[in-house]
């Protein structure tokens, strides 16, 4: 089991505007990786960095971890905070491993034939504080910005092109597949009918008006939530990345390294859950949880994002 002392990462965003984002399943994730000293480490996912801090804290010299993440404005933020940042007031530089951050999608981990040299993999899937709190980013239905929603902004698609050029049935299917929206016709046909549509907040106004609650729980959430992010995973082709990196993992673990996923909604946990179930049933993956971790009460007052959370690991045999 790893230290029970955890660190928040500050950073600076775009713009200079300060930035906080605090590290979901922090303790759990790092616990269940078990990183052992001098290793090899990939963090598929490292937004601020607040997870591969901890894992580079543990790794010390000669570890290396190899930090991947589609958006190089949230490497940048890492790299002060992994590369040199506060490490060598912890440790001392001589014990920090040596740190690779590559502005490159986890699915790329799946290309070529690598060999089975990696100790452990941590993916902390979704979307960032980071890119939710910049409206010029256009993930949020909270703050007017463009129709972006790209995580890599090189990506092909952009939530703009996908609203206004996909025709309606093509639409709702999205809506319905990644956002699990019952109202995906009627969404779907309102947005034809209303585009084109530019901004977050237009396409919000246009959700709210064609889909009414229906029930308390529905009540309970904006009527954009599951449309933005059903639009957000397809934009960023979220679940065949997560399907990618799941295949890749027990090839390039060497036998005892282990992999864990956090992620923050049921279509993704499935995809955990059955490429691990499917692992173990063909005798390379030791599931180590059987019911998914989630967030303490505790964890979840202090940090909402924290109540979707679901944690799964596995070994490689
Ligand atoms: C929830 S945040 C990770 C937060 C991080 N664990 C921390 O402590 O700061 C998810 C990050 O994963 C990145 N991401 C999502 N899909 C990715 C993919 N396929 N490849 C690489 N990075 C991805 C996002 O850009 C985002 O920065």
């Amino acid at each position: 089991m790893g230290e029970g002392s955890t660190d928040t990462p500050q950073g600076v965003g775009r713009g200079g505007r300060a930035t906080s984002h605090v590290p979901v399943l922090l303790k759990e994730a790092i616990d269940f990786l078990a990183v052992r000293r001098g290793g090899i480490y990939i963090d598929a996912t490292v937004g601020l960095g607040g997870h591969s801090y901890e894992i580079a804290k543990r790794l010390g010299a000669p570890g290396h971890l190899i930090g991947l993440d589609k958006d190089p404005a949230a490497l940048e933020v890492a790299k002060g905070k992994v590369v040199v940042g506060r490490s060598s007031l912890v440790v001392g530089e001589s014990d920090w491993p040596t740190v690779t951050l590559l502005n490159r999608s986890f699915a790329e981990i799946a290309k070529g034939n690598k060999p089975a040299t990696i100790d452990g993999i941590l993916a902390d899937i979704g979307v960032s504080s980071l890119q939710l709190d910049d409206a010029a980013r256009g993930f949020s239905f909270q703050a007017d910005g463009p129709l972006d929603m790209r995580m890599d902004p090189r990506g092909e698609r952009t939530a703009e092109q996908v609203v206004n050029h996909l025709d309606e049935r093509q639409l709702a299917d999205v809506i319905y597949e990644f956002g699990e929206e019952r109202r995906s016709r009627r969404i779907a046909r309102a947005i034809c009918r209303s585009r084109p549509i530019r901004s977050t907040a237009h396409l919000a106004d246009v959700i709210s008006a064609a889909a009414r609650p229906m029930n308390q729980a529905e009540r309970r959430i904006h009527p954009a939530t599951k449309t933005f992010q059903a639009l957000r995973i397809f934009v960023n082709r979220e679940l065949e990345d997560l399907q990618a990196l799941l295949e890749a993992a027990p090839r390039i673990l060497k036998p005892g390294g282990r992999v864990v996923v956090i992620s923050f909604h049921s279509l993704e946990d499935r995809i955990v859950k059955d490429a691990f179930r499917e692992g173990a049933s063909n005798g390379y993956l030791s599931v180590l949880t059987k019911k998914p971790v989630t967030a303490t009460e505790l964890e979840s007052d202090r940090n909402p994002r924290a109540r979707s959370a679901k944690l799964r690991a596995a070994e490689k045999v």
